[in-house]
């Protein structure tokens, strides 16, 4: 394990029993609470896709928005706004999914991207994966290409990163439990 991924880990905590009981949540906001754990992160996904073919970034509501902003910035690409039903004003496309705990609902703008354009999806964790998966097909139905998924956490044993693989979209993940 390399030091910065060690580090990274080290500022997750684990709150086992939330939101549900046999949920173990795992938040990220002591890591947003330590400047250097977030220079570690964005450092490895902007070195990363810093010469990818990459033409947007789509962030998820609500903590993919943290990460997605940043990198946006230091990439100096345009950021597209996943969010959750009802926040966005304009003509909108949707598309409903599983969480591990419930059920949500994403949405996009129908003019946030088009046919040929390039879009790395940035969230903070992939747990069974269907919020990435809505969108990839939020996404997908606007044209776009989906180049990779990233995330900071993986939770492997809820198979969400394979499903999507098996979608036809690389994922990147800098540590996993
Ligand atoms: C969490 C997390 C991911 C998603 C992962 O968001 O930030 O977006 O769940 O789960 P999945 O792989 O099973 O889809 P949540 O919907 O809880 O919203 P929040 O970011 O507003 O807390
Ligand atoms: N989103 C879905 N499952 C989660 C978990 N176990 N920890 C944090 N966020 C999550």
């Amino acid at each position: 394990m390399s030091y910065d991924e060690c580090y990274i880990r080290s500022v997750i905590r684990a709150v086992p029993d939330w939101p549900e009981p046999g949920v173990m949540f795992r938040d990220i906001a002591p890591l947003f609470q330590d400047p250097k754990a977030l220079h570690c992160v964005i450092d490895a996904f902007s070195q990363r896709y810093i010469d990818a073919d990459i033409s947007h970034i789509a962030a998820l509501d609500a903590r993919g928005f943290l990460l997605g902003s940043i990198l946006s910035y230091k990439l100096n690409l345009p950021l597209i706004l996943i969010r959750k039903k009802g926040k966005l004003p304009g003509d909108t496309l949707t598309e409903e999914y599983q969480l591990e705990y419930g059920s949500a609902c994403v949405e996009v703008h129908t003019d946030a991207c088009k046919e040929g354009d390039k879009v790395l999806l940035i969230d903070d964790l992939i747990a069974t994966g269907g919020s990435l998966l809505a969108a990839s097909t939020l996404l997908r139905k606007l044209g776009a290409e989906i180049t990779e998924a990233a995330a900071i956490i993986d939770l492997p044993f809820l198979h969400g990163s394979s499903k999507i693989q098996e979608a036809g979209i690389p994922v990147h993940t800098l540590i996993a439990y």
